[in-house]
């Protein structure tokens, strides 16, 4: 019998991009993807029930409550979806014997930083969001303690809601845009991600030892104004992108300053290759480009 790898957040960016290759490992693993009606996580108390039925090996945890603004009055949601059901996912794969991997986010970090952080930096969320996905990585601590937290941050896909899409379609519209340029991180394209999530599975099949943090995102620093004005050029636009200072676009959560991760870690436990992040945005808006999305 192949191992069973339950995707959760099956219509997620990170989750899509995870449907879109899955068939090139049918040999190896079977996928069972989730939506939200199938596993509900704003009911943690359901989770571990649902989890009988499906009887996974591995959990790929891509399902978060993250509208990171709204998460600032939809307290409760976020905590059920992000830190309360992820603790019921560890504690069933603990008591199963199974295997929970779940995404988690550059917010944990304060924002202070001004070297790549490493998975032992002290976290420190700056908004609800992010002390939801802290919590949840501190559950999965308490529960499960072989479970794998991977942060990743700035995600984006030509599936979903993200900053690519939100630039192509205000450029498009407007003649010049303003956006933020002291916020520096590093973006991910997701399908970048769910290939390197496939590695981890099977590095980890093939017995290889985890540790309990890994970061992932794609290689380079940048900031969003940098992004905008690169998804600009690489998509032949002309719009006018001005910087400006977080302070001229207030928005009901904190966002961190500088939220680059050290990703090596997972470059040298799994021989994960990061890929710069030009490269990966020209696939993308190539992609959105061919299917004129
Ligand atoms: N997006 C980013 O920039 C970013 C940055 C850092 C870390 N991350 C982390 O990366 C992971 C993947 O993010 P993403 O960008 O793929 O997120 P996304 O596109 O917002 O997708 C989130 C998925 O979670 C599902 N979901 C939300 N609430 C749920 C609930 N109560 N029960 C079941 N499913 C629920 C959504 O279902 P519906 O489609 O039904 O709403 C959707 O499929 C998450 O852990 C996120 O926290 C994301």
């Amino acid at each position: 019998m192949l191992p069973v790898i339950l995707v959760t957040g099956k219509n997620g960016q990170l989750g899509w991009e995870l449907e879109q290759i899955v068939h090139a490992y049918a040999q190896q693993f079977r996928f069972h993807f989730t939506t939200r009606a199938e596993l509900d996580l704003t009911q943690p108390d359901q989770v571990q029930s649902a989890l009988d039925t499906i009887q996974p090996d591995y959990i790929l945890n891509c399902a978060a409550y993250t509208a990171v603004d709204k998460a600032e009055q939809e307290q409760e949601a976020a905590l059920k979806t992000n830190a309360h059901s992820v603790g019921e996912m560890a504690a069933w794969c603990e008591r199963n014997g199974k295997q929970l991997i779940s995404i988690s986010t550059d917010y944990v970090f304060d924002g202070k930083g001004t070297a790549p952080y490493t998975v032992q930096h002290p976290t420190d969320p700056l908004n609800y969001y992010g002390y939801s996905k802290w919590l949840g990585e501190q559950l999965i601590k308490e529960n499960h303690p072989k479970g794998i937290v991977v942060r990743t941050s700035w995600v984006y896909s030509t599936h979903g809601n993200n900053f690519v899409r939100t630039m192509l379609r205000l450029m498009k519209e407007r003649n010049e845009l303003n956006v933020v340029a002291d916020q520096i991180g590093s973006p991910t394209y997701a399908a970048d991600l769910a290939q390197a999530l496939i590695q981890l599975v099977q590095g980890l099949q093939a017995g290889k030892k985890a540790q309990p943090v890994y970061h992932y995102s794609n290689s380079g620093v940048i900031s969003w104004f940098d992004f905008a004005t690169a998804i600009r050029d690489m998509a032949g636009l002309t719009c006018q992108v001005n910087p400006i200072p977080s302070s001229a676009y207030p928005t009901p959560a904190k966002r961190p300053g500088y939220s680059v991760m050290d990703c090596s870690d997972l470059v040298s436990d799994f021989g994960i290759q990061l890929k710069p992040w030009q490269k990966s945005l020209g696939t993308c808006i190539q992609q959105l480009q061919q299917t004129h999305v």
